[in-house]
C-alpha cells in the first residue's frame, strides 16, 4: 500500500496512508517446514495440458525450493507413444514458459533427472501391468519405499477406466508405503453421477487414499480466510447476523471460454465454478471454528454449512438466481467474439456463463444474512474477492447528514489478482466543518520481503505427497453440493428456464437482472 499521502483509488474511495501489512519485528510464527517422504508420482494424462502448464512447472518450483524429497521421480503415462527424452524436452518449454524470468538450465537437468515415460493405453489391463513393473524398478532405482501416488489430470470421462485398471492390476493396495490418488475437479457432473464415481473410486481405494482437487483451497488467500477469522481475536466476535447485513462472494474472470469449448459446453459455470470453488468460499466464510486446524476438524465443520444451505425453491427460482451467457463486446478496447461464436460452440448454445446466486445459510449465526454468490466469464475485469458488508450505524449523531449517505463498512478479502484484506470505514474530512468520508485500511500480501507465496497447485501437490487432506474435497461435501445444486440444473436444462441468451456484452458487469438479486439498497458494495 502507499507510503504517505492519500490518494484516491480506482474504486472512488480515498485510500488511507495507514501502513499495514509490514512485518512487525519478529512477528512472524512457522510451524515446522515438511519435507514429504520419499516417493514416487504418476501423473495420468502426461502429454496434456495441465500437466505442462501446472504440474511439473509446480513441481519444478517446488524443487527449487528445497521442497520435495531427495529420492523422489515422476512418471508420465498417456496414450501418446514418446521417448523419456521427447517427454523431457515437452515439459522444459512449458517450464520454461512459466518461469520466464528465473528458469534455470542447470537445475532443470537435475530435475529432468526425475521424469520418466511409459506411453499406457488406459482400457488395457496388460498396459497396467506393465506399468506396474516400471513403478518397481523405479522405486528400486530412487529407493522411494513403495509410496505411489496417482494424478489424474485426464478428462473425467478417463477416471473410471484408469481406477478399475488401478485396480484390477493391484496398484491401488501398496504391498509397501502408501498408494494415494488425486483426482481433478469436476468430480462428476451431478448427484447421481458424483455418487457413481464415487462408489466405483471406493472400490479400490478408501476415503483416506483419495484426494479431491479444488485448486482453489491451495491459493494463499483463500487458506488465509481461516487463519484471518480464527487468529484474531476481534473479528469472530463480529461475525454473524447481528453485525453483518450481507455477504458477496465474486469470481469475474475476464477470459472467455478459451479453447475449453469441448468440455464447457456440457459444463456451463454451475458446474465449472459454483459446485466446487463458490461454494467452498462460502464454507469458509461461514464456517464455525474447528477445533484444531487438522484435515478432519475443519473438512467437517465446512461440510456442517454445505448442510445448512437453505434448498432454492424451484418455484421461485428466478429470485434466487440469475443466469447469463456473453455476446460480443469489447474487451480492453478490442472487439471479442460471443460465447456462440468461439470456437466448438453450438450457434445456438443455451450454456450459462455467468451465474448470480442469492443463498441462505440456515443456522443460528447466519440465520437473515444472505450470501450472493456471483462468477462470470469475460466480465469488465479480473476479481474475485469476497465482502463481508457491515450493518447501518444504529443512530447518526450528526443531525444534519442524512443517514443514507453513510456507507456501512465492508471487510473485503481479495483472493485475487491483487491478494490484500481491505476495510472501508468512515473519518471525519480536515477541515473546519465534520464532513465524512470512507477511507480504506489496506493489507496487501505482495509487500516486498514477504517472502514468495506458493502457487494453488504447489500447495496442493506438496499437501498430496505429506497425506494432508485439510485442501481437499471430503466424498461428503461433493455429496452435499451436488445434492444442492442438482435440482436447479435439472430444472435449467430440462425445463428448459434459461433467459434469453446472450444477455450480457462481454466487457460487462453482467446482465442487468444480477443486480436486481441483490436486493439492497444503493449502499452496497459494487466490486464490479
Ligand atoms: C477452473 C475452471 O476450475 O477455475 C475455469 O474450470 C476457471 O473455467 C478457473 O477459469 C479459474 O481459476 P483461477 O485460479 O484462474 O481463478
Amino acid at each position: 500500500m502507499g507510503s504517505g499521502a492519500n490518494d484516491r483509488s480506482r474504486d472512488g474511495e480515498v485510500r488511507t496512508g495507514i501502513r499495514v501489512g509490514a512485518p512487525i519485528e519478529s512477528g512472524e510464527v512457522c510451524p515446522m517446514e515438511q519435507i514429504p517422504d520419499s516417493c514416487g508420482l504418476v501423473i495420468f494424462g502426461a502429454s496434456g495440458d495441465l500437466t505442462r502448464r501446472k504440474l511439473i512447472p509446480s513441481l519444478f518450483y517446488l524443487e527449487r525450493k528445497g521442497l520435495l524429497p531427495d529420492d523422489f521421480f515422476i512418471l508420465g503415462a498417456a496414450r501418446t507413444k514418446m521417448t523419456d527424452d521427447a517427454f523431457r524436452d515437452a515439459l522444459k518449454e512449458g517450464v520454461r514458459k512459466a518461469q520466464a524470468d528465473v528458469f534455470d538450465e542447470a537445475a532443470w537437468d537435475g530435475f529432468a533427472k526425475r521424469l520418466s515415460y511409459q506411453p499406457t493405453d488406459y482400457a488395457d489391463l496388460s498396459a497396467f501391468r506393465e506399468l506396474g513393473e516400471v513403478l518397481a524398478s523405479l522405486d528400486r532405482k530412487h529407493g522411494t519405499g513403495g509410496n505411489r501416488i496417482y494424478y489424474l489430470a485426464v478428462p473425467p470421462s478417463l477416471y473410471t477406466p484408469i481406477t478399475t485398471q488401478l485396480g484390477e492390476s493391484g496398484l491401488s493396495q501398496a504391498d509397501r508405503g502408501y498408494s494415494r490418488i488425486i483426482i481433478e475437479k469436476p468430480f462428476g457432473r451431478d448427484l447421481r453421477s458424483a455418487r457413481e464415481l464415487d462408489q466405483h473410486v471406493h472400490n479400490y481405494f478408501s476415503e483416506e487414499q483419495i484426494f479431491r482437487i479444488d485448486h482453489y483451497l491451495g491459493k494463499e488467500t483463500v487458506q488465509n480466510i481461516l487463519i484471518f477469522r480464527f487468529m484474531n481475536a476481534i473479528f469472530e466476535p463480529i461475525w454473524n447476523r447481528r453485525y453483518i447485513d450481507h455477504v458477496q462472494i465474486t469470481a469475474a474472470e475476464t477470459l472467455g471460454v478459451e479453447n475449453r469449448a469441448g468440455y464447457y459446453e456440457h459444463a456451463g459455470v454451475l458446474r465449472d465454478m459454483f459446485q466446487n470453488h463458490m461454494l467452498q468460499l462460502v464454507a469458509l466464510t461461514a464456517m464455525e471454528p474447528p477445533s484444531r486446524f487438522e484435515a478432519d476438524a475443519v473438512r467437517e465443520e465446512k461440510t456442517k454449512v454445505f448442510r445448512s444451505l437453505r434448498p432454492i425453491p424451484l418455484a421461485h427460482l428466478e429470485q434466487h438466481l440469475v443466469l447469463g451467457q456473453y455476446g460480443p463486446g469489447q474487451m480492453i478496447g478490442q472487439a471479442v467474439q460471443g460465447y456462440r461464436e468461439e470456437p466448438g460452440v453450438e450457434p445456438a448454445s443455451q450454456t450459462a456463463t455467468f451465474a448470480a446466486m442469492k443463498f441462505h445459510v440456515d443456522n443460528w449465526r447466519w440465520q437473515g444474512v444472505p450470501f450472493y454468490v456471483r462468477s462470470g466469464k469475460r466480465m469488465a475485469r479480473k476479481v474475485t474477492e469476497i465482502a463481508i458488508q457491515f450493518k447501518r450505524i444504529p443512530h447518526l449523531m450528526l443531525q444534519a447528514v442524512m443517514e443514507e449517505s453513510i456507507a456501512p463498512n465492508v471487510l473485503i478479502l481479495r483472493i485475487q489478482p491483487d491478494e490484500r484484506i481491505r476495510l472501508a470505514f468512515q473519518t471525519k474530512s480536515p477541515g473546519f466543518k465534520s464532513c465524512l468520508r470512507q477511507v480504506m485500511m489496506d493489507f496487501c500480501y505482495q509487500e516486498p520481503g514477504q517472502g514468495v507465496a506458493l502457487d494453488a497447485y504447489e500447495r496442493v501437490l506438496l499437501d498430496g505427497m505429506l497425506g494432508d487432506q485439510m485442501l481437499f474435497v471430503r466424498e461428503e461435501a461433493v455429496d452435499v453440493t451436488w445434492a444442492l445444486l442438482t435440482p436447479l440444473l435439472e430444472a435449467i436444462e430440462k425445463d428448459n428456464r434459461v433467459p434469453v441468451f446472450p444477455n450480457y456484452d462481454a466487457g460487462t458487469a453482467g446482465p442487468a437482472d444480477a443486480d436486481q438479486l441483490l436486493d439492497r439498497e444503493d449502499d452496497r458494495w459494487r466490486p464490479l
